[in-house]
């Protein structure tokens, strides 16, 4: 099969648990898109069995590796009757494979899963840029974000 401007199919992607597996299979590569990593495989590994149980990695496998990734942390309240937010992290998909679903894959994937968890909100800080991005899968602009530097 071929594609109307003739190369070949785009492979499919698929929307998974991060493994630690991952962690030499692509996984800090696609983190790379967003930001340095700054981490030896030893110390991945050891953030990896660190994290608390309301933070839930997701990545998108492309023929076998990751090339990207998104973060959802589960956030129970007092206000709000004790309701659960999600706040959407680290969203990042590997610069080879941009502009082919992942980003939009994963950010569904972690809002379907917010909505599982029965949070009544998901929220996450973009830049200017990349609202439209987020406008498309059903966020709006929202709030001020406000941030001090402690290192
Ligand atoms: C933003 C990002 C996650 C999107 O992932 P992706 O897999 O490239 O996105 P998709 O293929 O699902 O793109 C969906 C749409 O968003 C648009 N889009 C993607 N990146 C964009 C960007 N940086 N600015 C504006 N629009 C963008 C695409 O053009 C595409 O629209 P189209 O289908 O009309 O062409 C990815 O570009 C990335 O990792 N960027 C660097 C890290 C980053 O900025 N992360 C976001 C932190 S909030």
């Amino acid at each position: 099969m071929r594609t109307e401007e003739g190369g070949p199919p785009a492979a499919a992607v698929t929307v998974r648990d991060l493994e630690e597996a991952d962690l030499d299979n692509g996984f800090l590569e696609a983190l790379e898109a967003l930001a340095p990593v700054g981490l030896t495989a030893a110390q991945a590994r050891a953030v990896y069995r660190a994290r608390p149980p309301d933070l839930h990695t997701y990545v998108a496998v492309c023929r076998g590796r990751v090339v990207g990734t998104a973060s959802l942390l589960v956030e129970p309240k007092f206000i709000h009757a004790g309701g659960r937010v999600g706040h959407v992290e680290d969203v990042a998909v590997s610069r080879q494979a941009q502009a082919r679903g992942a980003g939009t894959a994963l950010v569904r994937h972690a809002v379907e899963q917010a909505r599982r968890y029965g949070c009544y909100k998901v929220i996450l800080e973009s830049s200017d840029a990349l609202a439209g991005f987020y406008e498309r899968l059903g966020f709006r602009r929202h709030s001020l974000s406000l941030r001090l530097d402690l290192k």
